[in-house]
């Protein structure tokens, strides 16, 4: 990978559409993925593969940690719930506080370039963070606020499935996969997160 970050963002849309273009070919992406289960789901899968619906109602106007206090608007992601491909970055900003959407400000424009030159609308994936409400001042999320949210992002990640993971910049990365490892050694390089593809990327803020 290189060491210019927009040349880096090329390169990971390239990767990516070769990806895409192979699952593409398998009939996985573009076409509406099916639903997981043609029967009614047993008591049991209930219970163990929570629906977005459930887990954001699970969160309710959650409290769980001192983010909770300052914020507008909770941000619990959004997109399909049947995504090949799944974004997570690190915290809601300002506009994303107003609005209650994800990367909806500058740097979801880049992931919206991204997107597009992927040849996938913002419905096609599931987009969401690391912490699900604003920082104040944009500061990092600190432990204790990670640790109250990571429940809600493991439980979407287990509803949704996806076959791919794309972390957007450090925060994401080191929190989803656990590791003090620098994203400088990261980026650019396939991880695994419970047997999902993770694809660890520099934010788009940065580049
Ligand atoms: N940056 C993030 O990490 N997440 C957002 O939702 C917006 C900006």
């Amino acid at each position: 990978m290189s060491e210019n970050p927009r040349q880096e963002l090329q390169e990971l849309v390239a990767g990516l559409e070769s990806l895409l273009k192979f699952q593409r070919r398998l009939g996985w992406v573009g076409t509406p993925r099916p639903e997981k289960s043609t029967s009614p789901p047993s008591k049991d899968a209930k219970t163990t593969r929570p629906t977005l619906a459930e887990i954001r109602e699970e969160m309710g106007e959650c409290q769980r940690c001192k983010l909770g206090k300052g914020r507008t608007n909770l941000v619990f992601g959004e997109g399909s719930p049947q995504a090949r491909l799944m974004f997570i970055g690190e915290a809601p900003g300002a506009d994303e506080d107003l609005q209650g959407r994800p990367f909806v400000g500058e740097a979801g424009q880049l992931l919206n370039n991204m997107l597009h030159k992927l040849g996938l609308r913002r419905e096609d994936v599931y987009i969401t963070n690391i912490v699900k409400s604003r920082p104040p001042r944009n500061r990092d999320p600190e432990p204790d606020e990670v640790e109250a949210c990571l429940p809600f992002l493991f439980k979407q990640i287990d509803s949704i499935r996806p076959l791919v993971i794309v972390t957007l910049g450090r925060i994401a990365t080191q929190n989803l996969l656990d590791t003090k490892e620098p994203i400088t050694k990261l980026r650019g390089t396939w991880q695994k997160f419970h047997g999902i593809r993770v694809m660890p990327t520099f934010h788009p803020s940065y580049l």
